[in-house]
């Protein structure tokens, strides 16, 4: 990319810093309050650190330190780094969910930016809504930024298997409703399983998320495989930081490199992992804040004939220890380029297709095979099947390659639940009227009626039926499902139940068909019997009064949509500081 650079007076920093006026006079005084020399800020990029560490969020314990990697490397190339906390989303501690603060810190981070006297950003982030957070808020601000992912966290063993979190933590959990496994070892399991700081290590939404957004050009080639206690990773924190410094004299902000064509490699990137449905999501809501309308429909396109490459749980066998050892996401990109928009330009300067023929031209791992070759793939079914119907009018996805074949058709009878609540209360009793052909319905889940969309769509499977071998059914709902997690689940119902989606209308009884290879999600009820029903169908009340979650359920678009708010997609030049 041909560079002008940006002389110090055009520096953002600049405006708060330089001129000889009393508000500017309290700025350096203030910053000499803290113990800086003048020379130390007045004449460098002033960098942000937005730092997504706290004490109770475990896959970015180590991020506190990793934050000083960052800050050698930004003084090193010249600039002046400040550290900013943001809003730490601990996938497995926060409560009600996660996902309803992804708004939050995306907020946060853009204001962050637009507020203090910054010329540009690393984002360190990796625990799943923390990722694209942080990116739709910096995306909104278009300042320079580069994004220092987690990373994974390392294997850990249990009776000769490597086994990692999320995916297995499941897999254990049916074996011990069903009997099958004592509680002794069941307490043992808890200890051990997630045995170091960093990310989920299976291509749960964490990983499926940096890696889009390293395909997106958002971080420097490979960062995002790099697991978090391999010193690679504070290397990696180190370079970023030097970079930084380099794009905000190069002017380099999304809006010079981010678009419908990088969003489309994050695409292609998505399913070639075989990575989470939540990014169905994501994706949407990040193309949003850069300008780029982009629907359910658009990732199927882009999508289609992109086999799952990456042999990791939940579509594969292996963990992102092994897809680091087999090349990482830059052996994965090199294996599906003939899909990629090669032109591409990325944080580095340089194009994808640069730096996919750089690590071409390196030293390429021999014999790993966590990464399969094309005409070898782990699954031709794919990561995202998008469905429609008469239940799903907007749409509703599932992810084919972790489902049951012999449930990708199928029809059966409804058994409904109104809220997690009547589910959890009812799904293990003895008397429940269940088989394996019933069709679990879960409604109430979805960012309204939750509210929030939390992670309840991989209904559990009845005791009863656990017991007598049944590992998989078709279950549908609004809500979301762990991308660690596996089976036939239905998710994201558009519109809705709380929002009269014709969710809320069917009973238990009614029949329901779903066939994944025609993309479609049907109850077998006339449009008449839907009408007569949606007579008696009553909203449900706002579930709070007062604050950010009042704000949340008022201002959420549905699944579909991104679920962002409206009112902060796309991005806008940061407000003169003069002005004030
Ligand atoms: Fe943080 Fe899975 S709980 S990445």
């Amino acid at each position: 990319m041909q560079q002008k650079l940006k002389q110090l007076s055009e520096l953002r920093s600049q405006r708060w810093l330089a001129p000889d006026d009393m508000r500017s006079f309290a700025h350096r005084q203030r910053l000499q309050q803290m113990g800086l020399r003048r020379e130390e800020f007045m004449s460098r990029p002033v960098i942000g650190i937005i730092n997504t560490w706290s004490d109770l969020s475990p896959c970015h314990a180590h991020l506190r330190e990793r934050a000083e990697a960052v800050k050698r490397g930004i003084l090193q190339a010249g600039g002046m780094p400040f550290e900013l906390p943001a809003m730490s989303l601990g996938e497995v501690m926060v409560k009600p969910t996660t996902m309803i603060y992804r708004n939050f810190l995306a907020m946060e981070t853009e204001e962050l930016l637009r507020s203090l006297p910054i010329d540009g950003a690393v984002l360190m982030g990796g625990c799943d809504k923390t990722t694209p957070g942080l990116l739709m808020g910096a995306l909104s601000a278009d300042l320079p930024c580069i994004f220092v992912p987690a990373g994974p966290m390392l294997n850990d063993r249990h009776r000769g298997q490597a086994v990692g979190a999320g995916t297995h933590t499941k897999k254990f959990w049916d074996e011990y409703v069903a009997g099958n496994i004592e509680q002794p070892e069941w307490i043992s399991l808890e200890a051990r399983m997630t045995r170091a700081p960093g990310t989920c290590n299976t291509m749960g939404t964490a990983s499926t998320m940096t890696s889009i957004v390293e395909a997106m050009g958002f971080t420097l080639p490979g960062a995002t495989s790099i697991p978090a206690m391999d010193a690679s990773h504070t290397r990696m924190c180190s370079s970023s930081g030097e970079r930084i410094v380099g794009m905000v004299w190069e002017d380099l902000k999304p809006s010079r490199f981010f678009n419908r064509k990088s969003v489309e490699n994050g695409i292609v990137t998505y399913m070639a992992l075989g990575g989470s449905t939540n990014a169905a999501i994501h994706t949407i809501a990040i193309a949003g804040r850069g300008n780029v309308p982009l629907t359910l429909d658009d990732i199927a396109r882009v999508g289609k004939n992109i086999p799952v490459l990456a042999d990791v749980f939940p579509s594969g066998k292996r963990l992102m220890e092994d897809f680091y050892y087999a090349g990482g996401l830059p052996a994965l990109l090199s294996g599906v380029k003939e899909f990629l928009s090669l032109d591409c330009v990325t944080v580095t300067g340089t194009t994808l297709g640069e730096n996919i023929a750089r690590f071409e031209s390196g030293q390429r791992p021999q014999g790993e095979d966590a990464i399969r070759p094309l005409n070898d793939p782990v699954s031709e079914r794919g990561a995202l099947g998008v469905l429609r119907g008469n239940l799903a009018p907007n749409g509703a996805v599932i992810k084919p390659s972790a489902a049951s074949p012999h449930l990708m058709k199928h029809r059966g009878r409804a058994l409904v639940f109104d809220s997690i609540a009547e589910m959890n209360a009812k799904i293990h009793s003895p008397d429940l009227d269940v088989d394996a052909d019933t069709v679990l319905v879960l409604r109430g889940g979805g960012p309204i009626g939750a509210p929030g969309m939390p992670e309840w769509g991989n209904l559990p499977i009845p005791k009863k039926l656990l017991a007598a071998g049944v590992r998989d059914m078709v279950r549908i709902s609004d809500a979301r499902m762990s991308g660690t997690h596996y089976g036939t689940c239905v998710l994201h119902v558009s519109p809705e139940s709380a929002a009269g989606g014709p969710l809320a209308l069917i009973r238990t009884g009614d029949m329901i068909e779903l066939d994944v290879e025609a993309g479609r999600l049907d109850v077998m009820l006339s449009d008449e019997e839907l009408a007569r029903r949606r007579e008696d169908w009553r909203a449900p009340p706002n579930p709070r009064k007062r604050g950010y979650i009042r704000l949340y359920v008022e201002q959420v678009s549905q699944a579909d949509k991104g679920c962002d708010f409206d009112f902060l997609t796309g991005f806008e030049e940061p407000v003169e500081p003069s002005i004030f």
